[in-house]
């Protein structure tokens, strides 16, 4: 394909209608995403990786309960204020790097969470006819360049679609969305494949790789035609997946191993491991967070040795 017919990604989604349920009783009210990771929500950091993108134009999917998110992006003119008068100006940039400039954030309903397909459906027309990201903001990829930035990289190389992907152990692919990149993943430096089927979450004898879908999408509008179909797959949900795997073959779809360390803060595991990664690494309270963690550590080992020497 020639570099000419690439159309440039300015558009991203974030599905954000969830239930969250993995985290009740904390999410009956607040939503998932408004979970904080180090000093900011899980929401904002994967609004920053889509801006470091060059993302322009941003599409929250919401429902119930979820109109916090969009207060979280608005200018707070007292706040500002208050925080001017009394010089903390550190603060007032903390703040500004959280609203959205005017004209930028588009929201749409989606009135029953039936899936992350039929969540990406309800995009549909504030995307309109051209290339877009989604990016599932319960992932979190602690990198440099952040995750969609490397995926523009690769897709303005081969257009079509890409998916970011991340090998996983065998043992676990029947947790996870695998790709099936007719072997060619045999090479852990190799970054970019192209993707032969997708599979949601393969018996580990059966799975063609152990590469796992992780949560970022650079997909063509063609996809709508294939979501407006509104079939259910797994969990007699909307998947994104099953209308993905209908674009292999008629279009251009690279598999992308990004560089960097994903979290799934969706997950509570996944939550505590995603604060303690970026806050020891905010260098305002690295040294202490570190030594807190290794003391934390130091100190459940001892209790462990304690309890088997008494067992
Ligand atoms: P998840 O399945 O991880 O989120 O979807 P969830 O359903 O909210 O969480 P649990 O499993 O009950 O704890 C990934 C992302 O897709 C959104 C979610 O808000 C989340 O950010 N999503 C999911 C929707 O917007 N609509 C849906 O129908 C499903």
């Amino acid at each position: 394909m020639s570099n000419l017919h690439i159309r440039p990604v300015r558009k991203a989604v974030f599905p954000v209608a969830g239930l969250g349920t993995r985290f009740l009783p904390a999410t009956k009210v607040m939503p998932k995403e408004m979970l904080p990771i180090n000093d900011r929500p899980l929401i904002q950091h994967v609004y920053e990786e889509a801006v470091e993108a060059g993302i322009e134009e941003f599409v929250f999917v919401t429902g119930r309960h979820k109109e916090m998110l969009e207060e979280h992006f608005d200018f707070q003119p007292e706040l500002e204020e208050t925080l001017q008068s009394r010089g903390k100006t550190a603060m007032l940039d903390k703040v500004r790097s959280s609203e959205i400039p005017a004209g930028r954030l588009f929201l749409t309903r989606q009135p029953k969470p039936l899936g992350l397909g039929h969540a990406v459906w309800c995009a549909a027309k504030l995307i309109g006819d051209e290339p877009f990201a989604v990016l599932l903001p319960d992932v979190l990829v602690h990198g440099t360049p952040g995750c969609l930035k490397q995926m523009v990289d690769v897709y303005n190389g081969t257009g079509g679609n890409v998916i970011a992907v991340e090998d996983v152990p065998r043992g676990e692919t029947f947790k996870y969305g695998i790709v099936d990149t007719g072997g060619q993943d045999a090479d852990p430096q190799l970054k970019a494949m192209p993707v032969q089927g997708l599979v949601e979450k393969p018996a580990p004898e059966d799975s063609p790789s152990t590469l796992s879908v992780i949560g970022r999408y650079i997909l063509q509008p063609e996809i709508f035609d294939h979501l407006s179909a509104f079939e259910t797959g797994a969990g007699g949900e909307i998947q994104l997946t099953d209308a993905m795997a209908k674009l292999i073959g008629p279009q251009a779809f690279t598999a992308m191993r990004f560089t960097g360390q994903s979290y799934d803060s969706g997950s509570r595991l996944g939550f505590i491991q995603a604060n303690m990664a970026y806050a020891s690494q905010d260098t305002e309270i690295a040294s202490d967070v570190r030594r807190s963690i290794i003391e934390f550590a130091n100190m459940l080992k001892e209790k462990d040795q304690t309890n088997a020497a008494a067992e």
